[in-house]
């Protein structure tokens, strides 16, 4: 009987794959390598502003769009790093992390029923918040070989839609837009007069010689996007909850307005103490995060090739999709069971990120870990590996 008191808006909902690997991962006492969780530890200076912000009283409610602080801080950086100028008065709204971030945009901007396109592979996140709002969602696969842009398929899901998800860098697909990307996007986005959301929380991370486009950037796309990011992944503070939303005046207030209703406001007191980091740490701490996170990747994607697990190398972000084909299972769920009953480390399958089977012969691995963590799944890999070359 209980399980019937359920609301229609949150019938599809079930606890995802990542939510049960990471259970079994603790049973068997594996090393996860699933969940987007970073256990590289925080820039000093944030956790000193905790205390500094504590010790000055910051306990009560904010203002519903965060602390002026922040809202300025936020606005010079997005200036300097994104060459995106928006007035921290009226376009800037700091939000419950980014998740909060996007769920307020979806609900203040879209109708129940409305159509809104995200790129497959997707971000979970995305595809359950805009269902849970109402909305339609519309699959945009990009190509499979090396998840590029896919203009005709985009084209063709454009007509009548009301919104598109940007994710770049782009989790799972580790895809760093180009800038010819990004303005056949603009463009399509233009003509059939798309509102654009982009989700930018890997914006620091970025290999080789990748850089970060900010869509708001493009000729004619201010007025019609929603930049969202925030410092759950830079500053390693995923449980801290801070995001924000960058976006024109008449977007910014309404999705404060619903920011308001449903957050009041972010948690003050670590408001300041990302205010406080931002404005102290300079541009060097930026390069050495993107270039600690390459000999990450470097490093776990040339063991994948090593174990048989062969990487799509990413260009940002901290994932990377390993194929499973060796494993010879049916599903990607099976054959990333198996990998955690066998070698003990925990991945996401990758069915997490596809409508459809396009999934089944990848699995997820987030090496946003810290040296000793990727070092314990190498050896399990290696040890793996080497057992299942012998077995067979
Ligand atoms: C693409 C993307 N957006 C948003 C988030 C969540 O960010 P936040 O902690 O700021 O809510 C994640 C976390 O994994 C993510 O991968």
């Amino acid at each position: 009987m209980l399980e019937r008191i359920r609301s229609e808006r949150v019938a599809h909902l079930v606890q995802s794959d990542i939510r049960a690997m990471t259970q079994r991962c603790v049973e068997v006492n594996g090393v996860n390598m699933g969940q987007g969780i970073c256990d590289t530890p925080p820039p000093g200076e944030v956790i000193q502003g905790v205390t500094l912000a504590l010790e000055k009283g910051a306990n009560r409610y904010t203002r519903y769009d965060g602390v002026k602080r922040l809202r300025h801080a936020l606005s010079e950086r997005l200036a300097r790093d994104n060459t995106l100028n928006v007035d921290p008065e009226t376009e800037v709204v700091v939000t419950v992390g980014s998740t909060g971030a996007f769920a307020a945009t979806v609900t203040a901007l879209c109708n129940p029923g409305d159509r809104i396109l995200l790129f497959e592979p997707y971000y979970g996140y995305h595809l359950n918040t805009a269902r849970v709002a109402g909305l339609e969602v519309d699959m945009v696969p990009l190509n499979p070989a090396d998840f590029t842009l896919d203009e005709q398929a985009l084209e063709a899901k454009a007509k009548g839609a009301r919104a598109i998800v940007v994710n770049t860098p782009g989790n799972p697909s580790g895809r760093v837009f180009t800038r010819d990307e990004l303005t056949a996007i603009a463009q399509i986005c233009q003509r059939h007069d798309l509102l654009c959301i982009t989700d930018e929380i890997y914006e620091y991370f970025l290999y080789d010689d990748h850089a970060h486009i900010s869509m708001a950037t493009l000729p004619g796309m201010k007025d019609r996007t929603v930049t969202i990011s925030g410092y759950s992944k830079t500053f390693s503070i995923t449980g801290w909850r801070i995001g924000f939303v960058a976006a024109p005046r008449e977007l910014a207030e309404p999705i404060g307005l619903v920011n308001d209703m449903y957050y009041v406001c972010a948690p003050s007191p670590l408001q300041y103490a990302v205010a406080d980091t931002i404005q102290a740490l300079d541009p060097d701490f930026y390069q050495s995060l993107a270039r600690e996170y390459q000999a990450k990747r470097d490093r776990f994607c040339q063991l994948l090739d090593q174990v048989g697990l062969t990487p799509r190398v990413p260009e940002g972000a901290y994932y990377v999709l390993a194929d499973i084909s060796r494993l010879g299972c049916e599903t990607s769920h099976q054959a990333a069971m198996t990998l955690l009953e066998e070698a003990g480390v925990a991945t996401v399958p990758g069915s997490a990120f596809f409508s459809g089977p396009d999934g089944e012969h990848w699995t997820r691995f987030c090496f946003g870990r810290t040296d000793k963590t990727l070092e314990a799944a190498e050896r399990q890999l290696l040890e793996w590996a080497e057992r299942s070359n012998n077995a067979r």
